[in-house]
């Protein structure tokens, strides 16, 4: 799968070991949208940049990274083929992918640890949309 992970400051230690992580155990294609240090950024930048990549196709997945994952995922939903998810737990990791069809996962560097984050992003990335009557309902969100 092409993926485009991002994340601002708040972000960057977490991002930097997701990216770690999937380049050591999976064969995902990974791109980082930065930031690229812990310098004070602002994090629509990268969300706009994550979102709108996702947006028009040319990645299948993102991953974004702030504090809390609360700006960035406000931020990944302005976009129409855009379906971004807060999650902390994998309960809902799970269900964003079977019942919502999450392409956008969101995340809060200051909220979680880095090991549930990391099983979070496997979740993420294996768990199928389960289609039938959760098409239908992620069709009417335009
Ligand atoms: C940065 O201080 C923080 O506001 C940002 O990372 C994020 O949590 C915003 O939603």
């Amino acid at each position: 799968m092409n993926i485009i992970i991002g994340s601002d400051h708040a972000g960057f230690g977490l991002k930097e070991a997701c990216r770690r992580h999937l380049s050591e155990t999976s064969n995902h294609r990974v791109v980082d949208a930065g930031t690229f240090d812990c310098a004070s950024i602002d994090y629509p930048r990268v969300a706009h940049q994550v979102a709108q990549a996702v947006a028009n196709g040319e990645y299948e997945r993102g991953i974004l990274i702030c504090g809390t994952g609360i700006g960035m995922s406000m931020v990944a939903n302005r976009y129409r083929k855009v379906r971004a998810a807060l999650c902390h737990e994998l309960y809902t990791v799970r269900m964003a992918r079977m019942h919502n069809d999450a392409n956008v996962l969101a995340m809060g560097g200051r909220v979680i640890g880095e090991g549930i984050a990391l099983e979070m992003v496997d979740l993420f990335l294996e768990t199928p949309f389960e289609g039938g009557r959760h098409a239908l309902r992620v069709s009417q969100f335009d």
